[in-house]
Formats: C-alpha cells, sequence, structure tokens
C-alpha cells in the first residue's frame, strides 16, 4: 500500500491518502500535547505504543461487535483505515472522577460516581474544545438525534468491554475519549485512536498512573507508564 499526500497533520498523527480511495493511512508520532496545545513535548516511542494498542483494542471491540475504521497494521507506527467523515464531537465516558469533571464538580479525584457519566465536547481548537450537550450538538447541526443515540449507545457499549477487559491486565479504565466516524455508507463506527493518550488509567492494584496525566501534570515515568501499559496488554515481547 503506498503513502500518498498528506490529507491531515494533528498533534499525534499524521493522515494520507493511499492508492484505495476508500482507504486511509495514519502515522502516529512521539509528539505529545496538552491543555489544547500549550504544553509541548515529546514521548519516546509513544507513537509504536499508541498505534499497537489502539489496534489490538480496536480488534477487541470488533469481536464483540462494534464497528471501527481498523483495517491492517502496516508497521510500528502505520496503520491502514477506512476513510471516515469524522464527527466533530470528542465522546467522554466516565466511570470514576478525575481530570476536568473532579475540577468542575469539585470532586477530589478518584470519587467512586454513582453512574457512567457521557459527556461530549465539540472538536474546536480554535474555542478549545468546550463542553456541549445534546441540545447544543442538535441546535448546530453536529449531529442528528438518531446519530447521537447510536454513538452514545456505543460509547457505553465499549465503556463495558473495555473495563472487563483493561480489569483482567490490572489497569483500572477511569475515563476516555472517543471519536466516531461515518463510512460513505452513512454507517457510523469507531475512528482515531484508543491509548494512553486519550484515556486514564490507573493500576488496578496501587492506583498508579499508566497515561498522559504522567506527561500533562509533569509526574514523570512517562515512557515506562506508556511501555508497561503494551506489555499488560501484547505481551514482554512487544517493546521492540
Ligand atoms: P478531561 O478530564 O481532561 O476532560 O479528560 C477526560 C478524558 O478524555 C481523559 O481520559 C483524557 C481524554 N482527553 C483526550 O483524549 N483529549 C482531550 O483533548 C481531552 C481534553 C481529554
Ligand atoms: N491532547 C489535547 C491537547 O493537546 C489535550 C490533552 O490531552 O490534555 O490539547
Amino acid at each position: 500500500m503506498k503513502r500518498g499526500e498528506l490529507v491531515y497533520e494533528g498533534k499525534a498523527k499524521k493522515v494520507f491518502r493511499t492508492d484505495d480511495e476508500n482507504l486511509f493511512m495514519v502515522s502516529y508520532k512521539d509528539d505529545a500535547t496538552a491543555f489544547n496545545g500549550a504544553k509541548k513535548g515529546t514521548i519516546r516511542g509513544k507513537g509504536l505504543v499508541n498505534n499497537r494498542i489502539t489496534n489490538h483494542l480496536m480488534q477487541v471491540l470488533e469481536s464483540k461487535g462494534i464497528p471501527t475504521h481498523f483495517v491492517e497494521q502496516l508497521s510500528d507506527t502505520d496503520t491502514l483505515v477506512k476513510k471516515v467523515l469524522i464527527i466533530p464531537l470528542e465522546v467522554i465516558v466516565r466511570n470514576i472522577a478525575a481530570g476536568s469533571l473532579a475540577s468542575r464538580l469539585g470532586l477530589p479525584e478518584g470519587t467512586r460516581l454513582n453512574r457512567t457519566v457521557l459527556e461530549y465536547c465539540y472538536k474546536n481548537d480554535e474555542l478549545g474544545d468546550p463542553l456541549v450537550n445534546d441540545y447544543h450538538i442538535l441546535a448546530i447541526n453536529l449531529a442528528t438525534q438518531e446519530d447521537l443515540g447510536v454513538i452514545a449507545d456505543y460509547a457505553l457499549k465499549i465503556n463495558d468491554i473495555l473495563r472487563d477487559y483493561l480489569e483482567g491486565a490490572g489497569i483500572r479504565l477511569i475515563d476516555f475519549k472517543l471519536e466516531f466516524g461515518k463510512l460513505p455508507s452513512g454507517a457510523i463506527v469507531l475512528a482515531d485512536e484508543i491509548s494512553p493518550d486519550t484515556c486514564r488509567f490507573w493500576d488496578t492494584r496501587t492506583g498508579e498512573k499508566l497515561d498522559k496525566d504522567r506527561f500533562r501534570r509533569d509526574l514523570g515515568g512517562v515512557e515506562t507508564a506508556y511501555g508497561e501499559v503494551l506489555k499488560r496488554l501484547l505481551g514482554p515481547d512487544t517493546t521492540h
């Protein structure tokens, strides 16, 4: 599969055209940003780790009936995916209070929530990805009511599947962010990534943070934490 023209460069990934008009190639970078790009850095080996973890989890989800954009891993950092139109929403699922929810509601991080919380942010860098609800989404045509129903249903199912799966690897799924896209047929599929960049993962036993909060909060041991998640999910021989 030949890498074609660059279609889009994001903070952590590049997307290229391929010789098949229905497929894109995603190339994961080691670049890391936080706080809407205000904090910048590099996490050595992150591209490889996030590529492999994402592809692994997408395949787990596919096997449980969730449609995704995943097609084939091409190399350590490159993956072939179905071309989709991204729905401009960050879909956030929370099991335990942390991060912006903890700040917004004045809850100590780690507070148990009585039920799963689903949130949406409007994907718009200039505005800093503001929080929106169903009314905003329908009022400004970010998605239809029908799309939102499908997205919420998938997001909650994905949470159930991933929570169980990760628990088996000694990882507690605190919260995470998903993005969905539309195929030319109109079908909605899971897109983007599922990685330590986009999830909060805490060690089940010790509570140690194994995700991008180590970078955001200057906790050190960032590469080790990312490598640890990869090792727990894919085995000890996957880091090189
Ligand atoms: P938050 O607590 O900062 O709102 O983040 C909630 C979850 O969403 C957390 O697992 C990190 C993820 N996330 C992203 O993947 N991208 C983002 O731009 C933000 C703000 C959060
Ligand atoms: N990735 C986002 C950014 O670069 C925010 C974050 O993950 O903290 O702004």
